[in-house]
């Protein structure tokens, strides 16, 4: 594999509202919640379709996928499944996540007629335990899941999110030989994320610092530790037009400017300068280089499940990777805007 990422995602945030009351997803740290409205999705795909354009261009080529993910839930916009035929009109590869609960014969049928090629359903949880943390009907987000992967063979890549929110490797093994049993392509475990100290919960919580463990956050910002490769790869426009550093941006606290004005690109100096200063939300995020390796130190991590089951050379290639993808991005940015120029 080559020092870039295969492939960039940028994810389109239709909403940050959602149906379900997953309680270790911290919504109500969210500044304001909202819908995309038309002209804002139009202007975000054809960023897109920019950014695709100049990830073809760069020295190691990048595909661009789109994702509906966000920090809501995508199927609550109404114009999701229209959304998902212009992504794909355009010539960009087109992803969802879901809950599942909204996800109708009508809405598998209208996602897939309109070239969906990937379904990730996040369900941590079976039975009852599900409808606590969910507060969603487990029977009709099973039935919607089986049907799904019924009516895609051939069509769509179903995959399931299980979030390891207990830190518990056989709860973790049980739901994932759930899922397989019934057909899905693939089961991915997440670690639990704190969304960069919005989660306000002990399984979450970042060890306090040591003496003898790396320099503590509030650190020089000029440190040499590896940078978070999230923005450089996997981009985010909120539902109100934003770019944000990324989507463990849950209070939407480092913003880059609207889809109107700037683009992907213009912005990579200026996230780059964010995510090496760590400052303000990276020092608190639990997907922060730093902060992996303190974890990592502290070992706190029985199920070894993502991201804290993290090596230092893993820490290091991420970093050379984004830091790589980034500077050719700008690069090839500034050729362009050059030869336009000239
Ligand atoms: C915020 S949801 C948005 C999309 C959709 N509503 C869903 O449930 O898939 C995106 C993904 O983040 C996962 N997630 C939520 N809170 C998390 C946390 N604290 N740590 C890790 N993953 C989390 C969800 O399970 C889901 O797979
Ligand atoms: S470390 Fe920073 S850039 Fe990476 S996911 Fe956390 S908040 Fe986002």
């Amino acid at each position: 594999m080559g020092a870039s990422p295969a492939a960039a995602t940028i994810d389109i945030e239709l909403t940050n509202r959602c149906n379900a009351t997953c309680d270790f997803c911290p919504r109500d740290a969210m500044p304001q919640e909202g819908l995309m409205r038309p002209e804002v999705f139009d202007q975000s795909l054809a960023r897109a379709v920019e950014f695709q354009a100049l990830a073809r261009r760069l020295p190691r080529p990048v595909g661009v996928t789109v994702t509906f993910c966000g920090t809501g839930e995508p199927l609550v916009h109404r114009r999701a499944t229209e959304y998902v035929r212009r992504v794909r009109e355009a010539e960009l590869a087109c992803q969802l996540t879901t809950n599942g609960s909204l996800l109708s014969r009508a809405t598998a049928v209208a996602l897939l007629d309109a070239g969906l090629e990937w379904l990730t359903v996040s369900v941590s949880e079976l039975g009852a335990d599900y409808e606590r943390v969910y507060g969603l009907s487990f029977a009709r987000t099973r039935d919607n899941v089986e049907q799904f992967i019924d009516l895609a063979r051939g069509r769509c890549v179903v995959g399931i999110v299980v979030v390891d929110h207990h830190r518990d490797e056989a709860h973790l093994r049980a739901v994932e030989d759930y899922w397989r049993a019934r057909g899905v392509d693939y089961v991915h475990r997440y670690g639990l994320i704190n969304r960069a100290g919005s989660l306000r919960s002990a399984a979450a919580a970042l060890p306090a610092w040591r003496p003898g463990d790396p320099p503590a956050p509030s650190s020089d910002a000029a440190a040499p530790w590896p940078i978070c490769p999230a923005p450089f790869v996997h981009l985010f426009v909120g539902w109100d037009g934003r770019y944000y550093l990324c989507s463990s941006d849950w209070r939407k606290e480092v913003g880059f400017g609207s889809v109107f004005e700037t683009s992907f690109a213009a912005i990579t100096a200026d996230k780059l300068a964010r995510v090496r200063s760590r400052q303000p939300i990276c020092a608190r995020c639990t997907l922060d280089p730093l902060n992996l390796l303190l974890q990592a130190r502290h070992a706190i991590d029985p199920t070894r499940s993502r991201p804290l089951d993290v090596s230092l050379q893993e820490l290091v290639e991420n970093d050379r990777r984004a830091q790589v993808f980034a500077e050719d991005i700008m690069a090839t940015a500034l050729d362009a805007a050059t030869a336009t120029a000239s």
